[in-house]
């Protein structure tokens, strides 16, 4: 799914003020001091309509004044829906825009009711059109565009001139409007605000499940950060998506994960109250559950993000009977499909694992004795082997893509000492390891013919020597 860059034109927080808040806000602004006062005056056809001599032009212009009128000065009113928005419309203040990547449109909607409310109410006050005010409402564009009118009417080539000192004067550097844009006096709100609304729709029994899914796609948005993660955790917002994993929609499940992924992300603390939270029991439950495949997906997704770098998550894993869930989701035909990404997750449990290890032989002193401790009583490797998996590994070499066989056999190499002697016993692996030695020293030859000579099939024919080589 494309990733909509979301913001509340009336509502950012400074943080947020970025580029495109900022653009959105320069170009409406620009298109009444620079774009309509000065850029091509002819064609908005206003300067010579009298003195058209032929009927034709004069009809021409004047459609195009009005598509003008239409197309440029209109003040888009958004619905519940998301709407794509025509350039060059203008938004009521408070409404919802996002970019859809997919597509480049940029899209529109109502955010809120009482927002709504209070834009309405400024639409009657009809506020003046100003730089320090973000709120344009169509009578301002109409006037604005009569005034532009009248101007043009009387223009005379030293009065264009003028008028161009005068949008030069209004055209001022970025910089400044920017410092201008700091101090508006808007209503800001901030991620945490933010955060805080779209968890409150999450939680409430009156939306739609529409409206909860798209609250917590839109979250998923703001807990890449890790200070807004925590954040989340300060609030009780994290509790509320962990719970949702119980939720008995399978969509709120998958998205509840989605935001919980990329809240762990590298993010110890969030990590910490996700476990305390029982989020691994829930995650486990889906994943040895009967549930769609692509709410199995992000809940693999989670899982990772949770167990990476926290061996007492690692442990926990373990005791939960977490290698057993992983082996049904491997062997069931639904689920196969996530066979790399599970080897994948163990390939870099044990790698991590071998790591501290060797940390610990070197008693280095960046990691803390606790969490060496932690890794040694992570028992993986025992577990790996009793639960079978020195089998599972081996009879995944036969996948047919190149990256899935690359997984597998940096596996098998990271599993080499705990199931060296189960895969010497193993006739299917050496049949399967001695025809892909054929068949990559075939796709070699071809690579180096192609002037690669250090090339990715070359080192997938090494993967598979050493370990022939191992296993001898
Ligand atoms: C979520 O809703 C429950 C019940 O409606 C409420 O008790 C809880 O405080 C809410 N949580 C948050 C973080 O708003
Ligand atoms: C969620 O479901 C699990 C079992 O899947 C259950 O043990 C737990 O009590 C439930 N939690 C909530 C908050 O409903």
């Amino acid at each position: 799914m494309p990733r909509p860059l979301t913001m509340t034109p009336q509502s950012l927080s400074p943080s947020r003020m970025t580029t495109l808040g900022m653009l959105l806000g320069l170009l409406v602004a620009f298109c009444f001091t620079f774009c309509l006062g000065h850029q091509n005056p002819n064609e908005f056809a206003l300067t010579n309509l009298e003195k058209s001599s032929t009927k034709e032009p004069e009809k021409k212009e004047t459609i195009v004044e009005e598509e003008m009128d239409t197309e440029v000065l209109e003040v888009f009113q958004p619905t519940h829906e998301w709407q794509a928005l025509q350039p060059g419309q203008a938004v009521p203040a408070g409404s919802h825009v996002r970019l859809n990547l997919q597509t480049g449109a940029r899209e529109v909607k109502l955010q809120h009711e009482d927002k709504l409310q209070n834009n309405l109410k400024g639409l009657k006050k009809g506020k003046r059109l100003d730089i320090n005010t973000n709120t344009y409402t169509s009578q301002d564009l109409k006037s604005a565009l009569a005034k532009f009118k009248e101007g043009a009417r009387r223009e005379s080539a030293k009065e264009d001139e003028a008028r161009k000192a005068e949008v030069k004067r209004l055209f001022r550097p970025i910089e400044e409007l920017k410092k201008e844009f700091n101090e508006l006096n808007v209503v800001i709100e901030t991620d945490m605000q933010i955060m805080v609304r779209l968890i409150n729709k999450f939680n409430s029994s009156s939306s739609s499940l529409e409206e909860k899914i798209a609250a917590l796609f839109d979250l998923e948005y703001y807990v890449h950060q890790m200070d807004n993660a925590q954040d989340l955790l300060s609030f009780g917002g994290l509790q509320v998506v962990i719970n949702g994993l119980n939720s008995t929609e399978p969509l709120v499940k998958e998205y509840a994960a989605f935001v919980l992924g990329a809240a762990f992300s590298s993010n110890p603390k969030v990590q910490v109250e996700a476990i305390e939270g029982g989020a691994l029991q829930k995650l486990l439950v889906i994943l040895a559950t009967e549930q769609p495949l692509t709410a199995k997906k992000k809940v693999l997704f989670a899982l990772c993000s949770l167990l990476r770098h926290f061996p007492y998550a690692q442990q926990q894993f373990l005791k939960l009977g977490g290698l057993q869930v992983l082996k049904g989701l491997v062997q069931e035909k639904s689920t196969e499909v996530l066979a790399v990404r599970v080897i994948t997750l163990l390939y870099d449990l044990v790698t991590e694992k071998q790591m501290f290890a060797e940390e610990e032989a070197e008693l280095t002193q960046d990691v803390s004795p606790e969490k060496l401790q932690q890794y040694r009583q992570v028992h993986l490797l025992p577990g790996l082997r009793e639960q079978g998996w020195c089998e599972i590994t081996a009879h995944l070499l036969a996948l047919p893509e190149h990256d899935a066989r690359e997984k597998v056999l940096q596996t098998l190499g990271a599993l080499l000492a705990t199931c060296r002697d189960h895969y010497r016993q193993d006739p299917q692996l050496s049949r399967t390891l001695a025809s892909l030695q054929a068949e990559y020293q075939a796709l070699a030859t071809l690579e180096l013919q192609e002037g690669e000579d250090k090339g990715y099939l070359r080192e997938l024919l090494g993967s598979i020597d050493n370990l022939l080589r191992e296993l001898r």
